[in-house]
């Protein structure tokens, strides 16, 4: 079957690889791959800086923004043919680490975790792929192709989720939320903040088309200079990962403020600042900065919910850009206006 392959640790391997159906080690329910979207990740793997294959193999099949439908499925699994399926992508470390023990796979304490797509694991790129039922998501029909956003989505739900476990430190009403970096992330973070009712800023480089246009219409807004944010900001959620603008961020926080940190850049970069300064900011005003990574299976269902709960017609203009699997490297390639662009993994 067709599949996204590269050959980790190698640059510019992107390929259409032939390769065999999914082992049934990958699990019982036996899904078709409809679509799969390409983030920041999968640029880091084709440049071959970052990503292992499965043990034995030079190859790893990329992809682990998932949406399929369900081929076969065993009775008692909670699947059936035809339902829409995405994937979950970490696999807790055979060990297991007392965080992955209880579910928690996104906070392992070792690193022997497994990721679909990135790490020691095939992903989701294929035109058929395989999943335990535990790690398979439902994904309500009304969602159709949307259902792609469901992984994205639940990085989100986890960053907001650990937002209030932090805020909640102390005397916690968050009203004003600075987003900075209006991709994908960016812009569901401000969609998930804009269904909370928070009074919600974005930041980014673009002046104008299509991210100044999504964020207006959320009710949100937009800026492209931090001197134009007319508020203190309680949360920041951080999207770019670059070292000048989370300083800049860091430094705007009101007392308790909550500062996440979700995005990082392809680096390294160096900037000269007046850490002790900043230091004395943090601490005097109780300022807690944290990063989160990857999301736990409660987060998925969450991302369900809050796909489910925003306007269709804003979600599809998030997905700016669709490839065939048949030219699927083009997808790596960045057009200006790109926001979210998925692989067809039927054409
Ligand atoms: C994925 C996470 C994953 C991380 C690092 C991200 O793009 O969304 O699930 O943990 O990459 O591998």
């Amino acid at each position: 079957m067709r599949a996204m392959t590269v050959t980790p640790g190698k640059a510019d391997s992107a390929r259409l690889g032939e390769v065999a159906e999914p082992p049934a080690e990958d699990g019982s329910v036996l899904v078709e791959g409809l679509f799969t979207g390409i983030c920041g990740t999968d640029l880091e793997l084709v440049s071959g800086h970052f990503g292992t294959g499965r043990p034995g193999h030079d190859q790893l099949v990329i992809g682990h923004e998932s949406l399929g439908r369900v081929l076969e499925a065993p009775a008692g699994s909670g699947f059936a043919t035809g339902d829409l399926v995405a994937g979950v992508v970490r696999r807790p470390d055979p060990e297991p680490c007392p965080a992955c023990a209880r579910g928690e796979w996104d906070f392992c304490r070792n690193g022997r975790y497994t990721e679909r797509g990135i790490k020691e694991m095939d992903g989701y790129g294929a035109e058929r792929w395989r999943v335990d039922p535990y790690f398979a998501v439902p994904v309500p029909a009304e969602l159709g192709s949307l259902g792609v956003l469901v992984e994205p989505a639940s990085v989100l739900t986890k960053c907001w989720e650990q937002i209030d476990v932090v805020g909640r430190r102390s005397w916690y009403g968050p009203e004003h939320v600075l987003i900075t970096g209006a991709g994908p992330i960016g812009l569901l973070a401000a969609m998930v903040a804009r269904q909370r009712g928070y009074d919600v800023h974005v930041l980014d480089r673009m002046r104008d088309g299509l991210k100044p246009e999504l964020v207006r219409a959320l009710g949100a807004n937009y800026l492209t200079d931090l001197s134009e944010l007319p508020v203190v900001p309680d949360v920041v959620v951080e999207a770019t990962g670059v070292g000048q603008v989370v300083f800049d961020c860091a430094k705007l926080l009101g007392p308790a403020g909550v500062m996440c940190l979700i995005g990082i850049s392809p680096g390294p970069a160096s900037i000269d600042v007046q850490l002790d300064a900043l230091i004395r900011q943090l601490v005097v005003r109780n300022v807690a900065v944290f990063g989160v990574v990857n999301a736990a299976k409660r987060h998925y269902a969450d991302a369900v919910d809050v796909l489910q709960a925003a306007d269709p017609a804003w979600l599809r203009r998030l997905i700016t850009r669709t490839v065939p699997l048949s030219d699927w490297p083009s997808a790596l390639v960045r057009e200006p206006d790109d926001i979210k662009v998925v692989v067809d993994l039927l054409a």
